[in-house]
């Protein structure tokens, strides 16, 4: 199980949900486009809290620094604090 730590709220992803998606289904406004890795829209910066390494089934295009993530295709596991999402 996932949990996501934000300014907001704290939440768990559901079985194969994406964290875009349970960002989203949890009413935080996150901006997004093609919610496949190319466009770089839905970027996000980890908070130092962050533990377990955030992987993505394929690279994405758009590129992200070591604090970055995709939330639209990156894989999580564990605890997952976000900063500047509310
Ligand atoms: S929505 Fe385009 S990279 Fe995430």
């Amino acid at each position: 199980m996932t949990w996501v730590i934000t300014a907001k709220t704290r939440f768990y992803l559901h079985d194969d949900e994406t964290l875009l998606a349970g960002l989203l289904r949890t009413g935080h406004n996150v901006n997004f486009q093609c919610k496949a890795g190319y466009c770089g829209s839905c970027r996000l910066r980890l908070t130092s809290a962050c533990r377990h390494p955030i992987t993505y089934a394929k690279p994405p295009l758009a590129m992200v620094e070591d604090n970055e993530i995709l939330p639209c295709c990156c894989q999580v596991k564990g605890v997952i604090h976000l900063k500047n999402i509310s």
